[in-house]
């Protein structure tokens, strides 16, 4: 089966997170993407939070599979060399270097055209071009404080709080990969490259939509009828931390299951949707409830929220979360079971569909990796091993026309 992006060259200039996640996704799909390292050392995340002496870490191989490794010093004439050759074979640049990196390299974007028209230059910075912060480094944690994902995560009396799932790196290559994957498109019928830029706090921003809207709603009414503070506690002008409650139109909450006392996942996430209400009276027990004045709107429960979840924990108190979605299933209640990164890493479902793959490599052996997240009808995903660093250096070199001699003249250089 063939795969959607094959013919289309990348060159990888990308590393920690962020530009990684993007190409590792346009490599399952079919591209060759070329990562280009420093010799020695390459991408930090080989080296990071090692669990295998002198095995790449968990960090790279995780994010770097489907790829070719080269390794290129760019700050030599050799290098340059190589890289100038790169760009005008090449489809797409993708890198995420702190501002103003690649135009000390030499390559400006002015550069980049000059030698390929048509190549698309697709960058990851912290802050957008022209932004007062557009100086600043920035790594996952400070992009989610920059995009308003802290300072609406978390307990209402506690301090703003970072989510553990990678808002800022992994949703900012996903958003660049969105951005490539069009510019591409257009080329096809301008026959023109062009910039495509995402930054960390744009893309954080992005998925913190409904937060902007809750400001725009308490500006106006004073107050936000889903957020546990209404209607017995206090709002202030901005947006408050909920907790866990849902964040769309209706209330939801992580509620305690059997065996809470020992197991810190012992939950699920229940949801009162408006229209599951008589369900829910039902699978709980309290068929009384639904037409019972104090409790049949979704207006008069809200000053009751948290008696009703409290009498659902009583009814989940015998049951294990899987116990519990088993029932609640039956009567079309959305929820889930809280699972930890154990239970997910051993989920059949998971596993069958590829979402959680095993894969081999050279010097770990097998490790287990989030596969890609979209499934095509028409393509198969292999996600492969990630490359040693500079597995490819020869290859590539030989691909864009070198000799034997030259490459052995580079390596002496120590350029590649
Ligand atoms: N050969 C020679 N030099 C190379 C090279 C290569 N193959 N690859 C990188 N370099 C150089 C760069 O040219 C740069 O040199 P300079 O600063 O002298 O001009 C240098 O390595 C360091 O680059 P930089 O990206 O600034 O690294 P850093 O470790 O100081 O910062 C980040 C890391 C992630 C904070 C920074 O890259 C950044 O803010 N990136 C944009 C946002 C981002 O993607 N954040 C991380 C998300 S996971």
């Amino acid at each position: 089966m063939t795969k959607a992006l094959e013919g289309i060259k990348i060159i990888d200039f990308t590393h920690v997170q962020a530009g990684p996640a993007c190409t590792q996704l346009l490599a399952w799909y079919g591209a060759d993407v070329i990562k280009v390292e420093r010799p020695g050392s390459g991408d930090v995340t080989r080296n990071q939070l090692r669990d295998i002496p002198d095995a790449d870490a968990l960090y790279f191989t995780m994010l770097n599979s489907n790829k070719r490794s080269l390794t290129l010093n760019t700050k030599t004439p050799e290098g340059k060399e190589v890289l100038e050759k790169l760009i005008r074979t090449s489809d797409v640049m993708v890198e995420n270097f702190g501002p103003g990196a690649l135009d000390r390299m030499g390559f400006s974007w002015d550069r980049i055209l000059e030698l390929n028209p048509k190549m698309i230059l697709a960058s990851v910075k912290g802050f957008s071009e022209g932004h007062h912060y557009d100086d600043l480094k920035v790594y996952e944690n400070v992009a989610q404080c920059a995009g308003g994902a802290a300072s609406t995560t978390g307990w209402w009396d506690g301090p703003p709080t970072v989510s553990a799932a990678a808002l800022g790196d992994s949703n900012t290559g996903m958003h660049l990969a969105i951005g490539i994957l069009t510019a591409l498109r257009q080329r096809d019928v301008t026959g023109k490259g062009q910039k495509v830029a995402c930054s960390m706090q744009d893309s954080v921003l992005n998925l913190c939509r409904v937060k902007l809207r809750d400001q725009q709603r308490l500006d106006r009414l004073g107050y936000l009828e889903e957020y546990p503070q209404y209607p017995h506690g206090e709002f202030s002008d901005v947006v408050p931390r909920g907790g866990n409650a849902g964040g769309g139109g209706q209330p939801g909450w992580v509620l305690k299951c059997k065996g809470w006392e020992n197991d810190d996942n012992a939950y699920i996430y229940f949801t009162i949707q408006g229209h599951a209400w008589a369900p829910i009276c039902d699978a709980i027990g309290k068929p009384e409830w639904k037409e019972d004045p104090e409790y049949k709107t979704a207006a008069a429960r809200q000053p009751h929220i948290e008696e009703i979840y409290a009498e659902i924990e009583k009814w989940l108190a015998d049951k294990t979360k899987f116990e519990a979605v088993d029932i609640l299933r039956k009567f079309d209640i959305p929820c889930a079971p809280v699972l930890s990164m154990k239970e997910l890493a051993a989920d059949k479902s998971l596993r069958e569909s590829g979402t959680i793959v095993e894969v081999a490599h050279k010097k770990r052996g097998k490790y287990l990796t989030v596969g890609s997240p979209i499934k095509f009808s028409e393509m198969d995903i292999e996600v492969t091993g990630s490359p040693l660093l500079g597995e490819h250096t020869d290859e590539v070199l030989a691909e864009l026309g070198y000799s034997d001699d030259r490459i052995a003249a580079m390596h002496e250089a120590d350029a590649v």
